[in-house]
């Protein structure tokens, strides 16, 4: 058929660069056009559209180049294995945002997030010395009488002399409180971020509240056993893939694929996969940062998840996929984030073993349970604590303080929060695995029994990343044995093999 000919039968008007492009071809013109047309709703075929069918095209060809049937060698333990596998719908987002994003919407939700934390606090291992009271009774008490209050930091100032003021509240009513340089409460004070919930232990002073002492609703139990469950299976952890940036490390991917269907080493490992989560970052997205589009090889957020897709066929079904979205995904920015639309989704939603989740999001493995979240506060961590500085080098470290607060993002005014009428980011149950991502840098920590691990990334290192102070290891998958409590890397990038 000639292009003429196909044109008509497509129905399409190709623009002049669009026309060029085709005739520079020497071969698949039918296939990019046929593609091309099917992609767009409208009868006018541009050149992007066309640059954005061959990438289409290309990958869809790259991953048919191998088998999905596992090789005779390989008989994956993991199939044999039935699945366990929960999402707790409390703790997800999706179809359920209250929040329309007025002063009423903050309210209920730093209320929620006071009662919550008010609850943790009153609980087992954070018992004081002084009864708990309102900061209302505070106002009622004479000069230098001890007592411990529940409080959301308002605003955190250093006085003239030095001292830190905070000016504390409850549902009572506001209360400043100060804390003495070189006093025992010092060091911690300036550690107190603003919106975060405290007990704090002290007493009446005059018109202030002189802060003793700070206790944060940290995990109480610091020798609380890491948690192992007697099957012999593995979770793989990813995150932050950036499918359509042209870093995506894609021979890199493909080589986990086939990993996962035994063609490769490691046959034993791969096979005792039997869960994989990947939080977030699964594409590049649109319009992220400024220089982004000179960095894209699709620039169609559709063909992206399209992409996307393609790979994640690939994985073999005995395997359960969840998947959250994070801050390059197609979903609201403002965290607490739903799961992804079926818009973008479409093509997987045959396939029974994967699913879509919330971000933050939380699992229950064997009776393990995970908390995925992507880490896109982890930006706001390192600029407000002066000790987490070197955040990006060490995620790990801002895990901690994350479980230490039980909150994911305790932040006002960085990045957009959306006001749900429940705190999503608030961590009540302490997990046995913390699960992110964001920083492209695998970490692992180990707190107070709860596995921390950043998945790292799939994706080169951008100039962008390296102005950012970013120190990314891609290509590296975390790989964790439920039975053992073991924790690998396995490399999948070029450079090691
Ligand atoms: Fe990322
Ligand atoms: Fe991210």
């Amino acid at each position: 058929m000639s292009l003429k000919e196909l044109i008509s039968e497509l129905d399409i008007v190709l623009t002049p660069d669009a026309l060029d492009y085709l005739k520079g071809l020497s071969e698949n013109a039918e296939e990019l056009l046929r593609t091309a047309a099917s992609n767009s709703e409208s009868f006018v075929i541009t050149k992007e559209m066309l640059a954005d069918a061959t990438e289409k095209i290309r990958v869809k060809n790259k991953a048919l180049e191998f088998e999905v049937s596992p090789s005779e060698q390989f008989n994956p333990i993991a199939k044999n294995v039935k699945s366990q596998l929960k999402i707790l719908d409390k703790y997800d987002v999706s179809n359920k945002s209250l929040s329309v994003g007025n002063i009423n919407d903050f309210l209920l939700l730093f209320r929620n997030r006071m009662e919550r934390i008010r609850k943790i606090l009153k609980g087992e291992g954070h018992i004081s010395k002084f009864g708990i009271v309102k900061v209302s009774d505070i106002k009622q008490f004479a000069v230098n009488r001890a007592a411990r209050v529940i409080v959301m930091i308002r605003e955190k100032k250093i006085t003239k002399n030095g001292h830190i003021l905070l000016i504390v509240e409850d549902e009572t009513g506001t209360l400043n409180a100060l804390s003495i340089k070189s006093t025992a409460s010092f060091e911690d004070a300036n550690e107190l971020i603003e919106d975060e919930v405290v007990a704090l232990d002290g007493h009446t002073s005059n018109s202030l509240f002189i802060v003793d002492s700070i206790t944060w609703p940290d995990i109480k139990i610091e020798k609380r056993k890491k948690k192992v469950v007697p099957v012999d299976v593995n979770i793989a952890f990813l995150s932050d893939l950036h499918i359509g940036s042209k870093y995506f490390r894609e021979e890199d991917f493909i080589r986990f694929l086939k990993f996962l269907n035994g063609e490769g080493g490691e046959k034993q490992k791969a096979g005792k996969i039997k869960y994989i989560i990947i939080a977030g970052d699964l594409v590049d997205g649109i319009g992220i940062y400024p220089t982004q589009e000179e960095q894209l090889t699709t620039k169609n957020i559709y063909t992206q998840y399209e992409i996307f897709s393609e790979y994640i066929k690939k994985i073999p079904d005995y395997i359960e996929v969840v998947i959250s979205p994070g801050n390059h995904d197609a979903v609201r920015l403002a965290e607490p984030q739903p799961h992804l639309g079926e818009e973008f989704t479409a093509a997987l939603s045959d396939k029974k073993n994967v699913h879509f989740v919330s971000n933050p999001a939380w699992l229950e493995i064997h009776g393990l349970k995970i908390l995925v979240y992507h880490g896109t506060s982890i930006d706001t961590w390192v600029s407000r604590l002066p000790s987490l500085r070197r955040g990006y080098e060490n995620p790990e470290k801002i895990g901690i303080e994350m479980l230490k607060r039980r909150h994911l993002s305790p932040f006002y005014g960085d990045k957009p929060l959306a006001p749900e009428h429940f705190d999503y980011m608030l961590i009540d149950e302490v997990p046995d695995i913390l699960h992110f991502g964001h920083v492209h840098k695998n970490a692992y920590g180990n707190y107070r029994g709860v596995l921390i691990i950043n998945s790292g990334t799939f994706q080169g290192i951008t100039d962008y990343q390296v102005k950012q102070g970013h120190v990314p290891t891609p290509a590296q998958v975390p790989i964790y044995n439920i039975a053992s409590g073991k924790i690998e890397t396995l490399n999948f990038s070029e450079e090691n093999l």
